[in-house]
């Protein structure tokens, strides 16, 4: 009778085991080679091509994505099939079992297509946010995916830049605050769970800063305006439990991020405590060489994986190199040995080795009534009023509307960038929604202007125009040199406007656009980016004043693309800007400076009033807090949901800071004539800094806090910081 050979006994299989047992039990067994393995991440793999080198344990994780700029490139979709066979090999053909991990771009929903980031920040709504994670979540496990690379926590003040579409706006406390919310959403309080996926913060860091607003390119920062600014959202992200964080494809100040140690294994890593695992952006190890800072592949690994990536996307420098540059001595195993350790650590908080397949058989991703529910909300909050005559409301019962403009006709577009799952089928479209609305009270013209629209709108009591820039201007590489409309949108616009009847510009849009004609020509302007499969119903809601336009503008639209970079970054310099003549100023003597539409603008159906706040005491200590209220009132006949925004001013630091920077806010229902006392709990710490010794300090001293509707209408009271009061 022979022997049953003993199945290999794998005690980091044993789940009651901590994690961290699990992962030295694993580590104890693994090869140098099994090790470099479990650094390498591929694209789209082939359960048949690539079966051997996964039994091999040489592939740890794949992405499905159509390309290394996929934001906008559609693909085949994921196949769980593929996937399921692909780990079939790693789990039961491999030496260890090591299951592979699988990503995919899952930014703004997976089937249930939401609003493009930038529309979720302009909700203000961290929960709708989470809501939004917890629905895309749920759709994406369904096709095998197990991490996404959302939330995109990039600042940027740069329109040109086609990724601020990605972004979640240009402050540090609403984008590290929704980003927590998506990533409280994805990750759930257990990502093991069957429909959790791990969250990515990325880019690490300084992406939004690209020179021109170009993709890609260099970043010229000190490290005070990182800490003051861009790293905060990310440190939002890691406190709030992100299981994963990207390195950015730029450079910051000559170092290539992926290259960057101090930043990452000094900062993210080592201040910060970030046990969770650093993946490369697509290649950006391999980047190395093209950024003239390795002479090739074999020293790109070296400095990336000495910077604290720890897993490289898409690129194949680890595989082929780290194994024999830990042999050499040049590399220390230590460094493998912490980039494997944080894989495995992914891989075994995610429950993947208890669940490695991903199959449902019978299980729909298709959007149901609940998820399209989520979608309308988020998109109904990032639908932002910048300017209202009266002309809206519109009446649902009386008055002919015709809907026109380029994207009267559209449905995939209006999913926005980074929806590499949606479908155009799904989108409720603008003209469907108002025609059951309406009736043959709205005629929706041809989306090619002719003559016939122009008699068309001559005819309608109310033009409602659809105009802005389709998804494939924004995104990934997508970057513009001027942020005016597309091409023939204004003199369509010219021309509706020209007959003097009523007009509503709709403006579709991934960033922030040059509107001063749009503005100027239309009587009311609303802003609601591309907001994904609830889109026209959201926008009958709206319209017709089913729903309160309540979304904010979550970045600074400037007046034209000369002005660019104009946003609530701004700090005070030497030269104070010049009152010359009615407000005028004198940064340029050829145009005004200020922004067209401030940071925070949003517009209701009804006239909120702002009293002047009051702090319920002059002192704020170190270790206290002081209560600010203001009280709100809404004078007006109709309902709204005010989101009260709270600034502040440090007048004098270390270094210079923002003349107003965002702190808090609250979103607060007002019926018609209701008025509300809104309280903000203010502590020390929202006022911590990073001063000229980089490290993080409070000062003594006068702190101007400042509340109104946006940033740009403001009434403030003075605080003073008092170590020993
Ligand atoms: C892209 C993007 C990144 C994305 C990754 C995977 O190049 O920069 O945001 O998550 O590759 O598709």
């Amino acid at each position: 009778m022979t022997d049953v050979p003993a199945l290999p006994v794998r005690p980091w299989l044993d789940a009651t085991r901590p994690v961290e047992e699990r992962i030295d039990l694993l580590m104890a067994e693994m090869t140098l080679a099994e090790k470099v393995g479990q650094t390498h991440q591929v694209a789209n793999i082939d359960p048949d091509a690539d079966a051997d080198a996964i039994a091999a344990g040489r592939i740890s994780s794949s992405l499905y994505a159509s390309g290394p700029t996929g934001g906008n490139e559609r693909d085949e979709g994921v196949l769980v099939g593929n996937i399921d066979a692909a780990q079939r090999h790693a789990v039961e053909r491999s030496r260890l079992g090591i299951p592979l991990l699988f990503g995919r771009d899952v930014i703004h929903g997976h089937r249930t297509v939401c609003p493009i980031p930038l529309g979720i920040a302009a909700s203000f709504d961290p929960y709708i946010a989470e809501q939004i994670g917890e629905v895309a979540a749920r759709e994406a496990v369904v096709d095998g995916v197990a991490w996404t690379f959302t939330p995109m926590v990039d600042i940027s003040e740069e329109p040109r830049w086609g990724r601020v579409a990605e972004s979640l706006g240009e402050t540090p406390v609403l984008s590290g605050r929704l980003a927590a919310g998506l990533v409280r959403g994805f990750q759930g309080d257990d990502p093991s769970e069957p429909d959790r996926l791990a969250a990515c913060a990325k880019h690490f860091a300084g992406y939004g800063l690209a020179a021109g607003g170009r993709d890609y390119d260099t970043v010229s920062v000190g490290e005070n305006t990182l800490r003051n600014l861009h790293l905060r959202p990310f440190k939002a992200a890691v406190d709030a439990g992100v299981m994963t964080v990207m390195a950015a494809f730029n450079d910051v100040d000559g170092t290539p991020m992926h290259a960057h140690e101090h930043l990452i294994r000094g900062v993210l890593k080592g201040e910060w405590g970030f046990d969770g695992m650093v993946v490369a952006d697509w290649n950006g190890v391999g980047q190395l060489v093209n950024a003239g800072v390795a002479a090739d592949l074999r020293e790109a690994a070296a400095l990336a994986i000495r910077a604290g990536v720890d897993l490289d996307m898409c690129g194949g420098a680890y595989l082929a190199h780290l194994e024999e540059l830990v042999r050499s001595g040049e590399v220390e195993l230590g460094l493998v040995d912490d980039a494997v350790r944080r894989v495995l650590r992914l891989k075994f908080r995610l429950g993947l080795f208890e669940r490695p397949y991903a199959a449902r058989p019978g299980a729909s991703n298709a959007p149901t009534p609940e998820s399209r529910a989520v979608a309308l909300r988020a998109a109904q909050a990032a639908h932002v009023l910048v300017q209202n005559d009266g002309v809206l409301p519109l009446d649902p019962s009386a008055g002919s509307v015709l809907l026109s403009g380029a994207f009267v006709d559209e449905g995939e577009a209006l999913l926005g960038t980074w929806t590499l799952d949606g479908r155009g089928e799904d989108v409720a479209r603008p003209g469907a929604a108002l025609r059951e609305r309406l009736g043959d009270r709205l005629t929706v013209a041809d989306g090619r202007f002719s003559d016939v629209t122009l008699q068309q709108a001559r005819r309608a009591d109310t033009s409602v125009l659809l105009l802005g820039e389709h998804p494939s201007r924004s995104g990934e590489a997508q970057s513009v040199t001027d942020i005016r409309l597309p091409h023939g949108q204004l003199d369509v616009l010219r021309a509706v406007a020209g007959l003097g009847k009523p007009l509503v510009a709709v403006v579709y849009t991934g960033r922030p656009l040059d509107l001063s004609e749009v503005l100027d020509l239309a009587d009311a302007v609303l802003v609601v980016w591309h907001p994904g499969v609830e889109a026209g119903t959201a926008l009958a809601s709206v319209l017709l004043g089913d729903v309160e336009p309540h979304g904010r503008l979550p970045m600074t639209f400037p007046l034209s693309t000369g002005h660019i970079p104009t946003s609530t970054h701004q700090r005070p310099t030497g030269r104070l800007i010049r009152a010359d003549v009615d407000h005028e100023e004198g940064r340029y003597i050829d145009a005004l400076t200020y922004p067209r539409l401030p940071f925070g603008l949003g517009l209701s159906y009804t006239e909120v009033d702002y009293a002047a706040p009051t702090a319920s005491s002059s002192v704020l200590s170190p270790d206290g807090s002081v209560t600010l209220t203001v009280t709100v009132t809404n004078t007006g006949k109709r309902p709204c949901r005010e989101v009260v925004q709270l600034y502040f001013r440090d007048p004098v630091a270390e270094v210079t800071r923002p003349l107003v920077e965002l702190t808090d806010w609250a979103l607060v229902d007002l019926e018609p004539g209701q008025a509300r006392e809104v309280t903000f709990d203010v502590q020390a710490e929202q006022f911590a800094y990073a001063g000229r010794d980089l490290t993080t300090r409070i000062d003594e001293g006068d702190i101007i806090l400042l509340t109104g509707p946006d940033s740009a209408r403001l009434q403030s009271v003075t605080i003073t910081m008092k170590k020993d009061s």
